[in-house]
């Protein structure tokens, strides 16, 4: 069965972008990761990155379509203004799991608020990369 993880704006950039906050690890190292566990887990992962909020939606629509066992979904700064993405969640019976590499309580105020996480089955946030690793092994289990 195949795990869809879902990666949103500025994710492309990771490694790159703010790496005191997002670490020094890029997208495709994290994929590499996800892809050895996966392996272990009898998974298989997709993992995409989109800028652009309607992909995401597609996307979603997509893993109910394939049969996905779940969706990992990061999705950045969308995860903040997103009523698009959490009516999606809420449009499919695939489990999300939202994931953030930082832990947004800690942060500005504008991202105490989830559009993702009121909708989503739970959420990872905090442990960088491996929130990611976490929200497998959550989506193993389901
Ligand atoms: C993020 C947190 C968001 O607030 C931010 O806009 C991002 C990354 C994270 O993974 O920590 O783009 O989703």
């Amino acid at each position: 069965q195949t795990v869809f993880v879902l990666n949103g704006p500025n994710l492309n950039l990771l490694g790159l972008r703010e790496p005191e906050i997002y670490g020094t690890q890029t997208l495709d190292d994290i994929a590499g990761m996800l892809e050895d566990r996966a392996r272990e887990l009898d998974l298989e992962i997709d993992v995409r990155q989109s800028n652009h909020e309607g992909h995401l939606v597609d996307w979603m629509h997509e893993a109910q379509a394939v049969g996905a066992k779940a969706v990992l979904l990061n999705a950045g700064a969308y995860t903040h203004t997103s009523v698009a993405l959490h009516d999606a969640i809420k449009s499919i019976r695939t489990p999300v799991i939202e994931v953030h590499l930082s832990n947004p309580h800690t942060r500005e105020a504008f991202r105490h608020k989830s559009y993702v996480g009121m909708a989503a089955k739970g959420t990872i946030a905090g442990f960088g990369a491996t929130s990611y690793l976490l929200a497998l092994e959550a989506a193993a289990k389901l």
